[in-house]
């Protein structure tokens, strides 16, 4: 493959205030086609002139630019000599830095609002409806009530008078909505206005060309060593697993752990999809009695996570040092945890996940990392998975937890219990499918409940298990709501469900919020 552009020059760098929503804002640059980084808007400003962006978006933040050492942007940013975008906080940091003004003490405007161009600017021109506005989305306190010298007011509302700024022959411009946020109607024109039209970035971030990048970037990385890959059924695993078959083909080694905890036929659909179909070189390893064997007795949710988290170091390694060679560990880290664990060096410690990295690092084989996902977004994952060539169906799957059915069978472990809850899980996520329901949750599935409870079949008294379903709707899985599924579909997963599995007698329906709930039972 001919591989002469490079999808990095044209870069846009984001300062990171600590908004919840700065990671929309790169998303939505990736998706206009041009490469951006998050920073932390403390990170160590001399390296925005090495990084040289084409332009700088400062993000929006939590705290107020009025109090005592309140974040900055780095004076590095203005004399980059680049284009600037300030969103909300970042607008308002600017608007201080650079010599106006801003006030906290009003009331808190969240929610939709009206924004009306005052004075014709590059970032908003032609954009605003028939009657001349643009519906956007606020989320603030303070705000900015004196533009900086040589700035003109471009916009306003009809409670802020200073909704945007414009220095156009400086191209640096604010916003104190935030066009990220796809409330913002016409949000990612106004981002591209200011990506493409006011930096000049070239598209070229596309999932073709980040593919070709990814490959000649592994194949130049690893040479002719061996890598090793610990496949788990999920997303990033095996878009990772696919990226490499096609960059290196078979010297990547794949370990997939079966611990017995999958969805129903999980095993043999990974080795459906990844051996047979993509070509991956594939060891499967079935350690479902071992996992049942190690957690007999055990009730309790966290020792059971442990036992897990453990017996699957165990056993992953134990297949890696059958390998001979081999010198490169693959992951499947993804562009969240890169920011995640950076993070701001002033801010609250963020906690890494420790379920992304699937095993452990086997220390004294002493392999190097190969990241190849380290970049992208999920949504950019899912994006370059599909044309690579993995069935969309795996690609766009629910999230899965890592310790899988043993959070999900509730109290002790067992294979029979395991085996009643992928049938009932299954059944719920056809009978989804079927409905047109699965895509429009976030996540489903069924749990297993360890009480039994009386029914009637035919003529007789069954006495059974108990299933619970759940399915819910949410943005981040930080707060859910449960979905509202059609009575008629709930009626028919439970008859499904209650006739096709004889160990079941009762099925209920999670109608539990996060908070106060969790989404898992345990
Ligand atoms: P909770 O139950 O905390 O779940 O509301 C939020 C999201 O995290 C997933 N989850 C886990 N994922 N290991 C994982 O890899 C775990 O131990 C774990 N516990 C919960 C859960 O499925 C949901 O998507």
């Amino acid at each position: 493959m001919k591989h002469d552009v490079n999808i990095h020059t044209d870069k846009i760098l984001i300062l990171d205030f600590g908004a919840q929503y700065t990671q929309l804002i790169a998303r939505r640059v990736r998706e206009i086609g041009v490469y951006c980084e998050v920073w932390a808007w403390d990170h160590d400003p001399a390296e925005i002139a090495r990084f040289a962006p084409r332009g700088i978006i400062l993000s929006g933040g939590p705290e107020s630019t009025i109090e005592d050492a309140a974040p900055a942007a780095p004076q590095e940013a203005f004399e980059a000599g680049v284009p600037l975008l300030g969103i909300c906080y970042g607008m308002q940091t600017m608007a201080m830095q650079l010599g106006g003004t801003v006030e906290g003490g009003h009331a808190r405007e969240f929610g939709h609002a009206s924004v009306v161009p005052t004075i014709s600017s590059r970032l908003l021109e032609g954009l605003a409806d028939e009657s001349g506005r643009l519906d956007v989305w606020m989320s603030h306190g303070d705000r900015v009530t004196a533009a900086p010298p040589g700035y003109d007011v471009v916009a306003s509302t009809d409670d802020v008078p200073i909704a945007a700024i414009a220095n156009e022959a400086e191209r640096r411009y604010g916003v104190q909505f935030h066009p990220e946020v796809t409330h913002t109607k016409r949000g990612t024109e106004i981002l591209r206005r200011f990506v493409v039209d006011v930096c000049g970035c070239a598209t070229l971030w596309t999932p073709g060309r980040i593919i070709d990048d990814a490959v000649a970037r592994v194949r130049k990385e690893v040479g002719r060593d061996k890598v090793l890959l610990g496949l788990s059924g999920g997303v990033d695993s095996s878009v990772v697993a696919a990226l490499l078959e096609k960059a290196i083909g078979a010297q990547l080694t794949c370990v997939f752990v079966d611990t017995g905890l999958l969805r129903w036929h999980e095993g043999d659909q990974v080795m459906a999809t990844m051996a047979e179909h993509m070509g991956v070189q594939v060891i499967r390893v079935d350690a479902a009695d071992r996992f049942y064997a190690a957690l007999e007795g055990v009730a309790d949710p966290e020792a059971k996570r442990k036992i897990i988290g453990r017996t699957f170091i165990e056993v992953f390694d134990e297949e890696a040092h059958k390998l001979e060679g081999v010198k490169w560990l693959a992951q499947g880290t993804i562009y969240p945890d890169v920011i995640e664990s950076a993070g701001a060096k002033t801010g609250k410690a963020h906690v890494i996940k420790s379920h992304h990295n699937v095993g452990g690092l086997p220390d004294e084989m002493n392999l190097k990392l190969v990241e190849p996902l380290r970049e992208l977004f999920k949504d950019e994952v899912r994006r370059i998975g599909v044309e690579l060539g993995l069935p969309r169906e795996m690609v766009y799957r629910h999230p899965f937890p890592g310790p899988g059915l043993g959070v999900r069978i509730l109290g002790e472990v067992r294979r029979e219990y395991a085996e009643i809850l992928q049938k009932a899980d299954h059944i719920f996520i056809e009978e989804l499918r079927r409905a047109g329901w699965y895509d429009k949750v976030s996540q489903a599935f069924a749990v297993f409940l360890p009480v039994k409870s009386v029914g009637v079949v035919g003529d007789g008294r069954a006495y059974e298990w108990v299933i619970a379903i759940r399915a819910v709707e949410t943005i981040d899985f930080m707060t859910a709501h449960w979905s509202h599924l059609p009575y008629e579909l709930l009626g028919k997963v439970s008859g499904r469900i209650i006739n096709e599995i004889p160990d079941v007698s009762r099925v209920v329906y999670d109608v539990s919020g996060k908070p106060p709930a969790t989404i898992e039972w345990e």
